[in-house]
């Protein structure tokens, strides 16, 4: 096979972060992705239906010229949000709601610190169908940060499922095989996304030969038998999983820092690194479902009408990208080899 056409994929969570950034990272969504869940961890959050709509503008006026992108808006829930600002989002038009366990990860101070406080939300959101996006840590400092994915479900992620039955919850950046057995036992209204990195990557690809500081993000990547699980969970397909970047854009010289920034700027290469992965897998005829199907399903939207074409052609990715403040950023995968490129 050297070209692959498939439906127009969308991106089911990345950052954007504000102001000038958004003219580098929404050109390079928008480059692969008709649509994406956009994370609302600016600094300060996006917590109701105005700032939303305010951001999504802001977004919009940073698309290239010709481009029909279209970003789907998330408010980030806090100890002080109402079963109010769930239903004026849903009026206004936000699309999810996502919940960080406070501390969890950048800029989650602001989130929820008593997670059974929140279930009047929670329940207001089942009947709104509105999905609750889950990051899936806990963040007590005595648990180990390999351990907090599967004590967060333990403890937290199963109680929500089995209270809320009708709620539909996507359980973000899933990293073990904890996560994604937890999401094939759990309803139909569960599904999981998977970041290219922790299909790509192991632990050892940040500590082994030195730390590696791009390859560094929250959740942080696990050991290879968990690589492995989330491998062969695409490979086999079920519509509970679907693609989601967690693209994150941190200028090099917050992640090579004596205190680095969690987060892989995946945005330039999305869609060839699964292509890449889903080859390396021999299951090239899963990537549709997974970058353009299931998502869309699960969140009850149509699926994009258009396609795009990806041609077998090796590229590496570039060591650094300009941003407009004139800071570089080291790409996820830079200097590496992908085997897949979209066509122009
Ligand atoms: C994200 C960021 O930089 O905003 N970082 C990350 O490592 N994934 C936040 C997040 O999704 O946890
Ligand atoms: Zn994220």
């Amino acid at each position: 096979m050297t070209t692959l056409t498939i439906c127009t994929p969308d991106d089911w969570h990345l950052h954007f972060r504000d102001g000038d950034i958004l003219t580098e990272t929404v050109a390079a969504t928008a480059r692969c992705f008709q649509r994406a869940i956009v994370m609302p961890n600016l600094v300060p959050p996006v917590v109701n239906a105005e700032q939303a709509m305010a951001y999504k503008a802001r977004i919009l006026a940073a698309r290239p010229a010709q481009s029909t992108f279209e970003p789907l808006m998330t408010l980030f829930l806090t100890n002080a949000t109402t079963p109010e600002d769930i239903m004026a989002a849903k009026a206004s038009g936000v699309v999810a709601a996502k919940l960080y366990p406070a501390g969890a990860t950048t800029n989650s101070a602001a989130a929820v610190t008593d997670l059974e406080a929140m279930y009047p939300v929670f329940e207001v959101m089942a009947t709104q169908g509105m999905p609750l996006l889950i990051h899936g840590e806990v963040t007590d400092h005595h648990i180990d940060i390999f351990d907090r994915e599967k004590v967060f479900i333990d403890q937290k992620m199963s109680k929500i499922v089995e209270a809320f039955p009708h709620l539909k919850v996507v359980f973000e950046h899933i990293t073990t095989s904890d996560a994604a057995q937890f999401v094939l036992d759990a309803s139909d209204n569960v599904a999981a996304t998977i970041t290219p990195q922790h299909l790509l990557m192991n632990r050892n690809d940040l500590l082994v030969g030195g730390v590696r500081p791009h390859n560094f993000c929250l959740p942080v990547l696990k050991r290879n038998t968990h690589q492995a699980a989330l491998r062969q969970v695409v490979k086999s397909g079920p519509a509970k999983f679907f693609l989601g970047t967690d693209s994150a854009p941190h200028a090099k010289e917050a992640k090579e820092n004596a205190c680095g920034c969690a987060g892989c700027y995946s945005a330039w290469s999305a869609i060839e690194l699964y292509a890449h992965v889903f080859e390396e897998l021999d299951a090239l005829d899963k990537l549709e479902g997974f970058a353009s199907h299931y998502g869309a399903d699960f969140y009850g939207l149509p699926r994009n009408e258009g396609t795009i074409t990806l041609v077998r052609e090796e590229w590496t990715l570039p060591d650094e990208i300009m941003l407009p403040d004139g800071r570089p950023i080291v790409p996820f995968f830079a200097g590496q080899k992908v085997s897949w490129k979209l066509q122009a």
